[in-house]
């Protein structure tokens, strides 16, 4: 019933790149492992060849002792193999039942039977704690919605082999603590899982064994709990980390007022909030997922509707009716959904980097060359890590992608940036370069503000944070009070 499987000299390359450098290793069946590795190290890349989205160029995969070749997910699927996606997957026109049966619907006779697949829906949302209608259409969903729904797709095709590449990324703690016990229960009835994580703390609490890869390479394993977060994190990079965070940068008593918001409300969303930055302020927003904050700053850019609310940047009052216009007022805000309103992944990188500042580039043909030496910049500023520049965004590795996005909206020079979890799978080396970076902003005189579920990351990097909690601003805290219990005793209403 469980399955063991055995990667033996397992070689990828794309084009010219290699990615993937005979890679040999195995797992032992009904255990679960934890994947580590940085962003590009070909963690999801090897994932994608056990489950048959990518094929090896060379090397051998053993299933049960038995050597497999799968040449599509279908044919991995039959052999107890599935996947739960890094960058989610799903149809947005489709409904949640629809997304969970393609290619897989129930039949009765010659018809479709919706009503089965709608009872099978059900069950299995709420296996994985999602209160939602299966009728309900995708697009209509935040993105932690539709993560949940990725899990409750996988359960129903009964895996023997579930691996799951970063999908506590957009959860709730308790969202996530309800994943861990559905992993406990599958782990009981004999499943393999491999859970691929660049949150340490989580790696530590669930896994039974550690593997880590680095530039397409198996580096080491051990069970976890004979490593330390450090040892992972160390094995991981290929040599020490230490201190994540930088001084904070010095804000003087009268560095004057960057970014000021009064009375913003948005329906459904958010009432009455009223706050300020100032320039060189690293400014943190706490809050539980739902509690507001992304559609606050969505509807202070113009992505949903204000209705009501005055907006000034660096004293003077502005409308900002898209993200276009607030970039012309200096203000830009990079998107948690980096799939959605980050990133076009169809789109060259370089195009992806100069998109919202082409104005400089054409003159009045686009200056090809200067974009190329734009990204060459970028790539270098931000460890974006590629064999290749000349590629589509979507292949770049997740961690890679978050980087690419964070140039692009950083390209403009704003004197006001909204980062909305700015870290979410991001490896820790690169985490501790945006950590640098955030300051760095905030050195030259920007105002930064944080939007992170990350509360460590928070007292970290900001001066000052506020908490939302439903829709309302209920504290704002200055650095001598920021403490993790304090933060979550606001976002709760514990207080
Ligand atoms: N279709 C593709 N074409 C070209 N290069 C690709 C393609 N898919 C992946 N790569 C490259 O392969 C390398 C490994 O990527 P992979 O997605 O496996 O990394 P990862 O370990 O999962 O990283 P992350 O933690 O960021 O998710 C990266 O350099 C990536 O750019
Ligand atoms: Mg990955």
């Amino acid at each position: 019933m469980s399955l063991a499987v055995r990667f033996q000299g397992i070689e990828k390359q794309f084009g010219p790149v290699r990615v993937l450098h005979g890679v040999t290793f195995d797992l032992a069946p009904g255990r679960i492992y934890g994947l580590l590795g940085e962003n590009g190290a070909g963690k999801s890349t090897l994932m994608k060849i056990l489950a048959g989205y990518e094929r090896a160029n060379a090397g051998e995969l053993f299933i049960d002792e038995r050597e497999r070749d799968f040449s599509s997910s279908r044919d991995a699927e039959h052999a107890g193999i599935v996947l739960i996606h890094q960058e989610l997957n799903l149809a947005d026109h489709l409904s949640i039942t629809q997304n969970m049966f393609l290619g897989h619907e129930l039949k009765k006779g010659f018809f479709l039977d919706e009503a089965a697949m709608r009872d099978d829906a059900r069950a299995a949302l709420n296996d994985v704690g999602l209160h939602k209608n299966p009728d309900t259409k995708v697009r209509d969903l935040i993105v932690a919605e539709k993560q949940l729904v990725e899990i409750a797709k996988a359960m129903l095709r009964s895996a023997r082999l579930l691996i799951m590449d970063e999908p506590t990324a957009t959860l709730t703690p308790s969202e996530t603590q309800r994943l861990f016990a559905l992993m406990a229960r599958l782990k009981d009835a004999g499943t393999t899982i491999v859970y691929i994580s660049h949150k340490l703390d989580e790696v530590e609490r669930v896994t039974d064994e550690v593997i880590v890869m680095r530039d397409g390479r198996f580096v080491a394993r051990a069970p976890t709990d004979e490593l330390t977060r450090q040892q992972m994190a160390n094995l991981m990079v290929g040599r020490e980390v230490s201190d994540m965070f930088p001084d904070k940068p010095p804000l003087p008593d009268d560095a004057p007022v960057a970014f000021e918001v009064e009375g913003a409300s948005v329906p459904g969303w958010a009432d009455g909030i009223g706050f300020s930055v100032r320039q060189g302020e690293v400014f943190g927003f706490a809050g539980l997922v739902g509690a507001g904050r992304t559609e606050l700053f969505e509807a202070l850019v113009g992505l949903r509707p204000l209705s009501a609310g005055r907006v000034a940047i660096e004293g003077k009052a502005a409308r900002l009716t898209n993200p276009r216009e607030a970039m012309k007022h200096g203000l830009t805000y990079l998107s948690e959904d980096r799939k959605g309103r980050g990133l076009h992944v169809d789109m060259a990188l370089k195009d992806n980097l100069t998109m919202m500042t082409l104005e400089r580039y054409a003159h009045p043909l686009i200056d090809t060359r200067a974009e190329r030496d734009a990204l060459k910049g970028a790539v270098k500023d931000f460890g974006i890590r590629t064999g290749n520049t000349s590629i589509r965004a979507r292949m770049l590795s997740g961690g890679n992608q978050q980087k690419l996005a964070l140039a692009k909206f950083l390209n403009p020079d704003p004197r006001v940036i909204v980062l909305d979890e700015p870290t979410r799978g991001v490896d820790v080396g690169a985490k501790r370069d945006i950590y640098f970076l955030i300051h760095r902003l905030a050195a030259e005189g920007r105002a930064v503000i944080v939007i992170s579920s990350e509360l460590i990351e928070l007292i970290g990097l900001c001066h000052r944070v506020a908490v939302m909690r439903a829709g309302e601003l209920v504290a704002t805290l200055g650095m001598d009070l920021l403490t993790e219990e304090r933060l979550i005793a606001h976002a709760t209403g514990t207080h």
